[in-house]
Formats: structure tokens, C-alpha cells, sequence
């Protein structure tokens, strides 16, 4: 599945030009690194329903790797795949790309599109805000790599996340920040959470 994903990305790269792809911080991941990701995950024998996130998700490189991970692991029945994607470009992709991964699947597998703005859309419940969500939606695990893309300060993503943007913000952290949030909410009610997500080393530096 994982072979196929990756050449109608290819194909895709070929066919949208970098200035379109670049307003979204659009790069993917390669099979090499999605793959080594999928096997990072220690996967309880106890989990039968696995809920995952993957956030900025693309043409679902990475969530394909995590699907094909789980499919050699009996105890998992049942997968709920949620993606958030809002370039409208790579969304017909994207869901072409998960259908082949539903057909090849003996899983129950359940997808969920997002189409809205990951951050701006939960910017309410991320901050406890009057008309926010006061039960978010969990994950066990996250698998993700976000938008590289220095924003405004005025931006409406650094916006709605004020407590974590110092200096000149940068999309990836907002990303990684809000994914965070999610899954340690997921971690107080079990303890197979996991994250895992491509990050720039910019992230370890003094004062981000
Ligand atoms: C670095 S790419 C990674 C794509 C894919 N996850 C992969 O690893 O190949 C980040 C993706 O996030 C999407 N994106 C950017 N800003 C977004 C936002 N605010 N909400 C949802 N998706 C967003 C981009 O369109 C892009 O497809």
C-alpha cells in the first residue's frame, strides 16, 4: 500500500507547482522515515480499538505506514483514523489514497476527514474557552509531520494560541503543541499513548 501512496505522491509533486505547495508548508515524508516511525509504536495486547490522529496529514504517507504497522497485529479489531487537511489541492489525494488503504485493510477501519484548519479550528477548546468543546476528542496514538512555515504574529493560527508563541512563530510548534495537549489528555485515561512527529532540531534550541 505504502509503495503505491508514495508514487501517486510523486506524481502529485511532479504535476503542483512548489509555490502552491509551499503556502501550505507542504513537504512529505519519505517511505523510509514513515516506515520507521510505524515501528516505533509499542502497541498493547490490550487495545482492540486504536484511535489515531494524524494531523496535516498530506497525501497520508504517514497514516498509511501506521495502518500497514497495525494490520499485523491481531488483538487490534477496529482503527478510527482521523486526518486533518485543509489544502484543497491534495484532498482528492488524500481520500483516494485512505480508500486504497480501507479496500486493503481486515480491519474495521473507520476514516474521518477533517477539512478545517487544524489549529483554528480547536483553538476554543485548546484554551478552555466559552464555546469550546470541554470533551476533545482522544487519541492513542498521533502520528504526524506538520507544516514548516514562519507565520505573523498577527497570523490567525498564532492568534488563537497566544501562551505559546514568543518571537516570530512558526507553524510546526503551534502543530505541536496543540498535538501534545491531546495526547497527554489521552494519557491521563491510559497509558499507551504515544506521539510521534517529524520536528525541525530549531525545536531544541534556546527559546523555543
Ligand atoms: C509537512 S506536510 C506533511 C504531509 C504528510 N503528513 C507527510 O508526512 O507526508 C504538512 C501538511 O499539513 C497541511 N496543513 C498546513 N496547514 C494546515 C492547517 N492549518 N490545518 C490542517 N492542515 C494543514 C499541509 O497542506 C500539508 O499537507
Amino acid at each position: 500500500m505504502l509503495d503505491c501512496i508514495i508514487e501517486r505522491t510523486i506524481r502529485y509533486i511532479d504535476g503542483m507547482p512548489k509555490k502552491e505547495r509551499k503556502k501550505y508548508g507542504q513537504f512529505f515524508t519519505s517511505k523510509e522515515t514513515a516506515h520507521f516511525m510505524a515501528e516505533l509504536y509499542t502497541i498493547p495486547q490490550s487495545l482492540s480499538k486504536v484511535r489515531i490522529l494524524d494531523a496535516g496529514a498530506g497525501s497520508g504517507i504517514l497514516s498509511c505506514a501506521l495502518l500497514e504497522r497495525l494490520e499485523r497485529v491481531a488483538s487490534v479489531r477496529s482503527i478510527e483514523l482521523t486526518c486533518y487537511e485543509n489544502d484543497d489541492n491534495i484532498l482528492g489525494l488524500l481520500r483516494e489514497n485512505l480508500r486504497t488503504c480501507q479496500a486493503n485493510s481486515e480491519k474495521d477501519l473507520q476514516i474521518n476527514i477533517i477539512t478545517d484548519n487544524y489549529i483554528t479550528s480547536q483553538y476554543l477548546d485548546f484554551n478552555h474557552m466559552l464555546g469550546g468543546n470541554p470533551e476533545p476528542k482522544e487519541y492513542d496514538f498521533v502520528i504526524g509531520n506538520p507544516p514548516y512555515m514562519k507565520i505573523s504574529k498577527d497570523a490567525p493560527e498564532a492568534a488563537a494560541m497566544p501562551d505559546v508563541c514568543y518571537g516570530s512563530p512558526n507553524l510546526y510548534f503551534i502543530f505541536a503543541a496543540m498535538v501534545a495537549k491531546w495526547c497527554i489528555l489521552s494519557l491521563v485515561h491510559g497509558p499507551q499513548g504515544l506521539i510521534l512527529s517529524v520536528l525541525d532540531s530549531i525545536f531544541l534550541q534556546k527559546g523555543n
